[in-house]
C-alpha cells in the first residue's frame, strides 16, 4: 500500500464511529467526547474531532488519526492495524510490507541468530560451566536461564564474526548492529567472555544484549557492556522485560522499574514479574510514555543508597509529566532488590516490597531525613528549607496542612513555630522562586496529533497563546499573571476571554490544580470548540518557563492592547460625529502620551 492509499484508507475512515466500538462518546458541539480508554477517568477529557479527523485525550495527551487509534488500542503493530482499518471500512488489504520492516527483518535474523549461539555457547562448551557457576552463585537456576535467554560470548574474539558470516550475514549489519567492530587488522567482536542477556523490544524480538563481566580480575573494565545504539536499539525508548511484563501488568494494573536487569530478574523470580528497567541510561518521557500504554500505575524500587534516591526522584518527576499515579519502595541498607532476594529469599522480598510501597510526596518526605545530622544548625536549616519547597509543591491545602502538622512531630516543635516559618518561607523564598518551586516538564512531549493542515486561528499574537500555557501550570502562575493583564484582556477575542474568565474566576476559585477534564464541564459548547483549538495550540508551543520569559510574555500582550485601544478608536474615530471626534482626539491624544511616557520609563529603567 502506498502512502497516497494509506492516507486516503485513514481519510475516509469514520472515526466517531470505529472510536464508538471501545468508548461511548457524546456529541458536544462539533466534537465528541466520552472517557479516555487509554488512562483511568471518571470525567470525560477524551474528544474525537470528525472534521479533523483526529483524537486527542486531555488527561493523557494521547493523540492520534484512525491508525494511531487502532495501534494504540489494540496494542498491535502498525502493520497489522493498517489490515485492521481495511477490515473496517470494508477495503481489501493489498500486501506489500512496508518497506521499513524489510530492511529490519535481517537485522532481526541477525540478532537473534546471535542470541541463539550465545545461548548455546553458554550451555554446551566447557567455558559456560564457570559462567555457570557464577549464574547459579546469583541466584540464577535452569529455568530463568531459559525465560530470558541468557548466554556467554566466547573469549578469542573473532567468534560471533565468524558464525555469522557462515550463516551468510554481512559484515556491515552484524557491525551496524553493534556486534562487531573494525580496526586496521580488520573485523573484531565486541563481547568477548561476557554473560550476555538479550535485550528485546515489546514484541520479543532481541534487538540488543547486556553484557556482564564475570571471571576477569581486572577492575579497569566496566561491569556491563551495552550495545552501542543501533536501528533496532533506541536505548530511551527500551525496557528491559517488557515483552515478558506486559501479561503481569496487565493482570496487576502496575509497573516495578528497578534499575538494572539482575534485579528485573530478582523480581521476576520472586513473583513479580511486571518490573522493567532502562539500560544504563536514566529514565526518559519516552519510556514513560511507551509504559503508559499498559497502566498509569509505577512503583519506583531502586537501589536504596544516595544515587538511587537521586535517580528515583528524578524518574518520579518523568513519571508525573506522563500522567502517572506514582509510588515507590525504598529498600534497607543500601540494597539493590537482588541483594535482598539474595540474603533474605524471595518470599521475604515479596512481604517488604507489598507492605512498604509510598506514594511519592510521603518517598520524597521521608529521604529528605535519611542520613541528617539534625543536631547540625547548617543541616536542620537546609532540612526545613528543603521540607518547606515539598510541601509548597503540594497540589492540596490539606496536604499541606497534614505535613505540616506532620513536620512539628518530626521535628519536635510546635505547630506554631513551622507555621510561622513556613509562612516566612513562603512570602520570601517562595515567592520569588515560585518558577522553581513548580516542576516543569523535564521534556518537552511531543504531541501525537498529525499536523493538521487548515486551522481557524483564534488568536493574532503567540503571547494570547502563552498566557494560557503559564496560567494551566500552576494556580499561583495563573493569578499572578491575571493580575499583570486585567486592563489588557479586550485584546483576547470573545471565546478566548470567556476561557480566561472561566479559568480564573471558576476554576481556580474552586481547584487548586488544573485538569483539563474538571475545567471543559465549567464551559459552554461554543467556548468548549475554541478551548479544542486552544489546547491543540499549547501543545504545539514548547513552554520554556522562565521570570524572563513570562516577563516578556506579560510585556508583549499589554502592548497588543495598547495598540489595540488605539486601533479600536480610530475606528470609532472614523465612524462618529463630529462633536464626538473632538472627545476622541483628546482620549487617543492621551493615550499616546501615557504609552510614551512608559515606553520612556521602560527604556530608562533598563539602561
Ligand atoms: P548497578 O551497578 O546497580 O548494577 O547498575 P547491578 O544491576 O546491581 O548489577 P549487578 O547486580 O552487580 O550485576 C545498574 C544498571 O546500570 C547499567 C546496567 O544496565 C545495570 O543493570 N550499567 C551498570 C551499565 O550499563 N554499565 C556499567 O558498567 C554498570
Ligand atoms: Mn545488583
Amino acid at each position: 500500500m502506498t502512502d497516497e492509499e494509506l492516507n486516503n484508507l485513514i481519510g475516509q475512515t469514520d472515526l466517531v464511529s470505529l472510536v464508538s466500538k471501545y468508548v461511548s462518546l457524546e456529541k458536544k458541539g462539533k466534537n465528541y467526547m466520552g472517557c479516555c480508554p487509554f488512562h483511568n477517568e471518571k470525567t470525560p477529557s477524551f474528544v474525537v474531532s470528525p472534521e479533523k479527523g483526529i483524537f486527542n485525550c486531555f488527561g493523557c495527551h494521547k493523540g492520534g488519526n484512525a491508525l494511531t487509534f487502532i495501534r494504540e488500542i489494540e496494542n498491535i503493530e502498525t502493520r497489522d492495524a493498517i489490515i485492521k482499518l481495511c477490515e473496517f471500512n470494508g477495503v481489501e488489504y493489498k500486501d506489500s510490507v512496508p518497506k521499513k520492516n524489510n530492511v529490519n527483518s535481517n537485522y532481526y535474523k541477525l540478532m537473534n541468530t546471535a542470541k541463539d549461539f550465545y545461548k548455546l555457547y553458554l550451555n554446551s562448551d566447557k567455558a559456560g560451566v564457570e559462567a555457570l557457576k557464577y549464574l547459579e552463585s546469583r541466584g540464577i537456576k535452569k529455568n530463568i536461564l531459559e525465560e530470558f535467554e541468557i548466554g556467554l560470548s566466547p573469549s578469542n574474539g573473532d567468534t560471533i564474526h565468524q558464525v555469522l558470516l557462515k550463516q551468510g550475514f554481512l559484515e556491515l549489519d552484524m557491525a551496524d548492529m553493534s556486534l562487531i567492530d573494525k580496526n586496521d587488522k580488520g573485523y573484531y567482536d565486541l563481547f568477548n567472555s561476557r554473560i550476555m542477556f538479550p535485550i528485546k523490544d515489546e514484541n520479543g524480538n532481541t534487538i540488543a544484549f547486556s553484557a556482564r563481566i564475570f571471571n576477569n580480575p581486572d577492575k579497569s573494565q566496566p561491569k556491563y557492556i551495552n550495545s552501542r545504539e543501533t536501528k533496532l536499539f533506541i536505548k530511551n525508548e527500551t525496557l528491559f522485560n517488557l515483552h515478558l511484563a506486559k501479561k503481569f501488568i496487565n493482570k496487576t494494573h502496575r509497573v516495578i522499574l528497578h534499575e538494572g536487569q539482575m534485579d528485573v530478574i530478582a523480581a521476576y523470580k520472586a513473583g513479580l514479574g511486571e518490573a522493567v528497567c532502562s539500560l544504563g541510561t536514566a529514565f526518559s518521557i519516552n519510556q514513560a510514555n511507551k509504559l503508559r500504554r499498559y497502566t498509569d500505575n509505577v512503583v519506583i524500587c531502586y537501589d536504596g543508597d544516595q544515587a538511587g534516591i537521586n535517580a528515583s526522584i528524578k524518574a518520579i518527576k518523568v513519571f508525573k509529566n506522563a500522567g502517572f499515579k506514582v509510588h515507590l519502595v525504598l529498600l534497607p541498607a543500601k540494597m539493590d532488590p537482588d541483594e535482598y532476594v539474595l540474603k533474605y529469599g524471595e518470599e521475604e522480598y515479596v512481604k517488604y516490597f507489598e507492605s512498604h510501597i509510598i506514594d511519592d510526596i510521603e518517598y520524597q518526605y521521608q529521604v529528605l531525613f535519611l542520613n541528617k545530622n539534625l543536631a547540625d544548625r547548617d543541616v536542620l536549616d537546609n532540612l526545613r528549607l528543603e521540607l518547606f519547597k515539598l510541601i509548597f509543591s503540594l497540589e492540596s491545602s490539606i496536604l499541606e496542612e497534614q505535613y505540616l502538622s506532620r513536620l512539628s512531630k518530626d521535628l519536635d516543635v510546635s505547630i506554631d513555630a513551622v507555621r510561622r516559618d513556613y509562612d516566612k518561607y513562603v512570602s520570601t523564598h517562595a515567592r520569588n522562586n515560585a518558577y522553581e518551586n513548580y516542576d516543569y516538564p523535564v521534556e518537552v512531549v511531543p504531541p501525537q496529533v498529525e499536523p493538521v493542515k487548515k486551522r481557524t486561528r483564534n488568536y493574532t499574537n503567540l503571547a494570547e497563546i502563552q498566557i494560557f500555557v503559564y496560567a494551566i501550570q500552576s494556580k499561583y502562575l495563573a493569578k499572578l499573571i491575571d493580575s499583570r493583564i486585567m486592563n489588557s484582556l479586550q485584546v483576547l477575542s470573545q471565546e478566548y476571554f470567556n476561557i480566561w474568565d472561566t479559568l480564573i474566576n471558576s476554576y481556580y476559585a474552586n481547584f487548586d490544580v488544573f485538569d483539563q477534564g474538571k475545567f471543559m464541564q465549567l464551559l459552554d459548547v461554543n467556548t468548549m470548540d475554541s478551548f479544542v483549538e486552544l489546547i491543540d495550540e499549547i501543545n504545539k508551543y514548547p513552554c520554556e518557563c522562565n521570570e524572563a520569559e513570562l516577563d516578556k510574555c506579560i510585556k508583549k500582550f499589554n502592548s497588543l492592547a495598547d495598540d489595540y485601544d488605539n486601533r479600536k478608536m480610530q475606528k470609532r474615530f472614523q465612524e462618529s460625529s463630529d462633536e464626538d471626534r473632538v472627545v476622541m482626539l483628546q482620549k487617543m491624544f492621551d493615550n499616546k502620551k501615557k504609552q510614551d511616557k512608559k515606553k520612556h520609563n521602560d527604556a530608562g529603567r533598563k539602561s
